[in-house]
C-alpha cells in the first residue's frame, strides 16, 4: 500500500485528536464554554406521577423563590409544545397529563443552578391518578402500543415447525439499559440579534435540535444555529432526546432575553430521558438430531415507553437482526412496540439489533442442551453459507460473509475446545464455583434503515498558508470519528495531520445533516470529506498543470509538497499562487450511500450496504451460593475492513464489548409499582468500570482483505458492533448454570445476569432438576 512520509494517514494508529486535552481535562465540553454576562441557569419542574391527570399547577411559590427570574409553562412556547422527533407526541411541557414519572412540566430560569434546582421542588401541582402500565408485557396483554405490530414472515413457519422431528419452545428477558454518558444532557442558549437564537447542545444530531428549537420558538430554520464541539459519551442517548434540553433553554432565553443554561443533574437525568428497550421474547423452534433450525417463530414485546420517539426503528431493527448469523429459512416474527407509563426508550448502541440477536442466540443454546451438543457445533450448522443459505429473512443476499472464517480462528487461538473440556472437568469437582464457555458470533447491518439518513456533507477550507479547516454533518462523543475523517483528508492531499484543523458541528457550516448514529459516521462523512477534498486536489492539479506548463497526469501531490514532473513545490507555496491566480479554495463535498433501500411494508430489499462481523469467547465463573459472577478470559476478533484508524477501532471493539457486558451482566433498571424508577444514580446502578475487565482480555482485529463494498478506504464501521460480542459473557454464565444440572436443562436466565437473576436461575433449574428427578425414579420403579 502506498505509504507518503507524512504523519496522519489513513490506516495510522493515530491517538484521538482530543486525547492530550482529554487526560489533562481541558477538552472544553458544553458546560465549560465561558459563560457571556447575564447567564442564568434553568431546571425543569418534573412529574412526580407516572400517570394521571393534572388538575392544577400552583407555581407561586417557585416564582418568588431566590434566584428566580423566570418561570415557563406549555403557555410560553410561541411556536409548537413538542419535540418529538419522528411524530408530535413529545411534549416539552405537559399540559393536562402526565404520562411517565419525570415528565417536563415547567422550568425555570435562575441567578445560580442551584437556585433553579431547589425552586422547582415548591411547585404545588395537583393530580388526579390514572392507573399506569407499567411493563411490556402488561402494555402487550392490553394492547396498548405506540406504533401498530409488525409481522415479518418468510417461508412457512409453522409447517416447518409442525413437521420437524425436535421442537421447542422458551422466553427470555432482556433488561435495557441506560446510556450513563458522564457528561449529562446539557444546553446553553444565547440570543442573538433579530430573534436568532445561538444553541450550543451535547447532541448526536445538531440538525434535528435546529429544528426542535425552531418549531418551538415558530421561527425560521435558518434563524438557529447548533454547535457541538465534542459530547463527554452519547451512546444513542443523545440522537433524539438532547432536543428536549435544548428547546427549554431556548424558551427560557427567549422569555428573559439574557443567555439559559440548563445542565441536568444525574439523578434527574437518568428520570426524565430514555434508555434501551428492554424485551420479553417468545419464541418456538422445529429443528432436526444435528440442531438445525427448520422453522422458528419470534414473538418480541419492548417496552417503548409513553411516546414513540425511534421506537418504530429500533423495533425494526430487532426484527432484522433476530437471524444473528443464521439463516432462517421458515421463519415469523411478530414485534410489538408496547406503550408504557414509563420514560420514553430511545437509540442505544446497537439499537434494537443485539435484543433481537439475544432471542436467537438463546434459541441456539437450548438446541444444543436438548440435544446434548456443543452450542458452538450447532451454531455453525445454523449459519449463513457464502454461495448458497445465503439470502436473509428480509430477502438481501450475503456477499461479504466472512463469519466461517472469523469463528474458525478464533475457535484455535482461544484453545476453545480443550478450555471446555478442562471447564468441565473443573466443574465436576467444585462444590460451589462454576464455570462456563461461550463463543458467541456477530453479523450486524450498516446503514440507517431510514434510507434518506444516509447522507452526509462536508466543508472544507485551505488557507494561504497551506492548512486546512475540515468541518462536515458528523459529531464527536469520543468514538474518534473527528480524527479518522481529518486522516482521510490528509491522504487525500498527502499532507500532514497537524495541517488538518477539525472544528465543532455546526448547523450554519454543513446544513440538513444526518445524526451520527447507526456507526455511519465515519462511513459517509468519511466519504464526504473525500469527496470535498478531491474537488480542491482537482482545482489545484488543473491550476499547477497550467501555471507550470506540464499535463495534469504530471502533477502528484506527495509529502507536504506537490510534484509536476521532475520538479516540485511546497504545498502552501501552490496554495500561495492559486490563490493569487484566484482559484477557489473552498470545496463543499456530498455522499449518500448507494445500493440500498427496502420496502418497509413487504419488509423486502437492500436495508443495509454491508455487514459487519465478529465473534468472541468468554469464560466466567460464577459463586452458586452469592450468584456473584466474573469474567475470567475474553478472547475477540472483530472485522473493520481495512482500519481508517486500528487504535481508535480497538477502543471502539474493547468498549463495546465492555459495555455490552454491563447491560447483560451489571446494569439493572429497577422501577417501582408506581413507576418510579429507583436505580437513578451509580449508587444503585451499576456500570462496568476498569477492575471489570477481565485479566485476560484478547481483543484482535481480523485481518480483513477490506471492505467489499466500495466503502471509505474500503474500511468498516466499528462504533456498535462490538457491543454485541458481549452476548458471549452472558451464554457463559449460562454454560456455568447449565453444569449445576448436568448440562441436561437450560438454564431461564433473565438479562442482566445480576448476582440475584443468576441465584434466581439456579434455584429455578435445581427445582426442575429435581422434578425430573423424581420423574425417572417412579418411571424406574414401573419398570421394575
Ligand atoms: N464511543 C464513545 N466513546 N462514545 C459514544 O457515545 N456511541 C456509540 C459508538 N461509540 C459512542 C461510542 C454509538 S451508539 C454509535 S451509533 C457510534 O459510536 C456513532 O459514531 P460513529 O458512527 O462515528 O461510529
Ligand atoms: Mo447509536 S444507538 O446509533 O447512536
Amino acid at each position: 500500500m502506498r505509504r507518503d512520509p507524512i504523519t496522519g494517514v489513513v490506516g495510522e494508529p493515530l491517538p484521538h485528536d482530543s486525547a492530550h486535552l482529554h487526560v489533562s481535562g481541558s477538552a472544553p465540553y458544553t458546560d465549560d464554554i465561558p459563560e457571556v454576562r447575564g447567564t442564568l441557569h434553568a431546571a425543569i419542574g418534573m412529574s412526580d406521577r407516572a400517570h394521571a391527570r393534572i388538575v392544577s399547577v400552583d407555581l407561586e411559590k417557585v416564582s418568588a423563590a431566590r434566584g428566580v427570574v423566570a418561570v415557563i409553562t406549555a403557555k410560553d412556547v410561541p411556536g409548537k409544545n413538542d419535540y418529538g422527533p419522528v411524530f408530535a407526541d413529545d411534549p416539552i411541557f405537559a399540559t393536562t397529563l402526565v404520562q411517565y414519572h419525570g415528565q417536563s412540566i415547567f422550568a425555570v430560569a435562575a441567578k445560580t443552578v442551584f437556585d433553579a434546582r431547589r425552586a422547582v421542588k415548591l411547585a404545588a401541582i395537583e393530580y388526579e391518578d390514572l392507573d399506569p402500565l407499567l411493563t411490556a408485557e402488561a402494555a402487550r396483554d392490553a394492547q396498548s402500543f405506540v406504533l401498530p405490530p409488525e409481522r415479518l414472515v418468510r417461508g412457512d413457519p409453522s409447517a416447518a415447525i409442525a413437521a420437524a422431528p425436535h421442537r421447542l419452545s422458551g422466553e427470555v428477558r432482556i433488561g435495557g439499559q441506560e446510556q450513563f454518558y458522564l457528561e449529562g444532557m446539557i444546553a446553553y442558549a444565547l440570543p442573538k440579534e433579530d430573534g436568532m437564537m445561538h444553541v450550543y447542545s451535547s447532541t448526536q444530531y445538531p440538525g434535528e435540535v435546529q429544528l426542535q428549537v425552531a418549531h418551538a420558538l415558530g421561527v425560521a430554520t435558518h434563524k438557529v444555529v447548533v454547535e457541538c464541539r465534542r459530547m463527554g459519551g452519547a451512546f444513542g442517548g443523545k440522537e433524539s432526546q438532547a432536543g428536549l434540553f435544548a428547546c427549554v433553554a431556548v424558551l427560557l432565553a427567549h422569555k428573559t432575553r439574557r443567555p439559559v443554561k440548563l445542565r441536568m443533574d444525574r439523578d434527574d437525568d437518568m428520570r426524565i430521558t430514555g434508555k434501551r428497550h428492554d424485551f420479553v421474547t417468545n419464541y418456538d423452534v422445529g429443528f432436526d438430531d444435528l440442531g438445525r433450525i427448520l422453522g422458528v417463530r419470534f414473538v418480541l414485546a419492548s417496552r417503548c415507553g409513553y411516546s414513540v420517539d425511534l421506537s418504530g426503528a429500533i423495533n425494526d431493527r430487532a426484527m432484522l437482526h433476530s437471524d444473528n448469523c443464521y439463516y432462517l429459512e421458515n421463519v415469523a416474527i411478530q414485534s410489538y412496540r408496547c406503550k408504557t407509563n414509563t420514560v420514553s426508550n430511545t437509540a442505544f448502541r446497537g439499537f434494537g439489533g443485539p435484543q433481537g440477536m439475544l432471542g436467537i442466540e438463546q434459541v441456539i443454546d437450548d438446541i444444543a442442551i436438548a440435544r446434548g451438543l456443543d452450542p458452538l457445533a450447532v451454531r455453525k450448522v445454523n449459519f449463513y453459507g457464502v454461495t448458497e443459505r445465503n439470502v436473509t429473512h428480509y430477502h438481501q443476499p450475503l456477499v461479504d460473509n466472512v463469519i466461517h472464517e472469523i469463528v474458525a480462528e478464533l475457535e484455535r487461538s482461544s484453545d476453545y475446545h480443550a478450555r471446555r473440556r478442562s471447564i468441565r472437568d473443573f466443574n465436576a469437582t467444585s462444590p460451589y464455583i462454576r464455570r462456563g464457555i461461550a463463543l458467541t458470533p456477530v453479523k450486524f447491518g450498516i446503514s440507517f434503515t431510514a434510507t434518506h439518513l444516509n447522507q452526509a456533507g462536508c466543508l472544507l477550507h485551505v488557507y494561504t498558508d497551506g492548512t486546512v479547516m475540515l468541518n462536515h454533518g458528523g459529531t464527536e462523543m469520543g468514538q474518534g470519528l473527528f480524527v479518522k475523517v481529518a486522516q482521510v483528508v490528509a491522504d487525500e492531499l498527502a499532507l500532514d495531520i497537524d495541517r488538518i484543523r477539525i472544528t465543532a458541528s455546526d448547523t450554519s457550516k454543513v446544513p440538513n445533516a444526518s445524526p451520527t448514529a447507526a456507526s455511519s459516521g465515519s462511513d459517509i462523512n468519511g466519504k464526504a470529506a473525500q469527496a470535498a477534498a478531491r474537488t480542491i486536489k482537482q482545482r489545484l492539479t488543473d491550476f499547477a498543470a497550467r501555471h507550470f506548463g506540464v499535463a495534469p497526469e504530471a502533477i502528484v501531490f506527495r509529502a507536504n509538497a506537490v510534484q509536476y514532473g521532475p520538479d516540485s513545490i511546497a504545498f502552501e507555496e501552490l496554495v500561495k499562487r492559486a490563490y493569487f491566480a484566484r482559484v477557489s479554495l473552498s470545496a463543499t463535498g456530498y455522499y449518500r450511500t448507494p445500493k440500498i433501500g427496502y420496502d418497509r411494508k413487504t419488509w423486502r430489499g437492500m436495508p443495509f450496504y454491508y455487514f459487519c462481523y465478529g465473534a468472541a469467547v468468554t469464560e466466567a465463573a460464577i459463586d452458586t451460593l452469592t450468584g456473584e459472577n466474573r469474567m475470567l478470559r475474553v478472547d475477540i476478533l472483530h472485522d473493520v475492513g481495512r482500519s481508517l484508524n486500528p487504535a481508535i477501532d480497538m477502543g471502539q471493539i474493547e468498549g463495546g464489548f465492555i459495555q455490552g457486558v454491563g447491560w447483560l451482566t451489571t446494569e439493572e433498571l429497577w422501577w417501582n409499582d408506581k413507576g418510579v424508577l429507583m436505580t437513578h444514580a451509580p449508587s444503585t446502578y451499576k456500570i462496568p468500570v476498569a477492575s471489570d475487565v477481565p485479566s485476560a482480555f484478547n481483543a484482535k482485529i481480523f485481518e480483513s482483505g477490506g471492505n467489499p463494498e466500495d466503502s471509505i478506504h474500503r474500511s468498516k464501521a466499528v462504533g456498535e458492533p462490538p457491543l454485541m460480542l458481549a452476548i458471549s459473557a452472558l451464554h457463559a454464565i449460562r454454560d456455568a448454570i447449565a453444569s449445576t444440572a448436568d448440562y441436561k436443562l437450560s438454564p431461564r436466565l433473565d438479562a442482566p445476569a445480576t448476582p440475584e437473576s443468576v441465584l434466581r436461575s439456579l434455584e429455578e433449574i435445581a427445582v426442575r432438576r429435581e422434578k425430573s428427578r423424581a420423574a425417572t425414579i417412579s418411571t424406574e420403579a414401573v419398570v421394575e
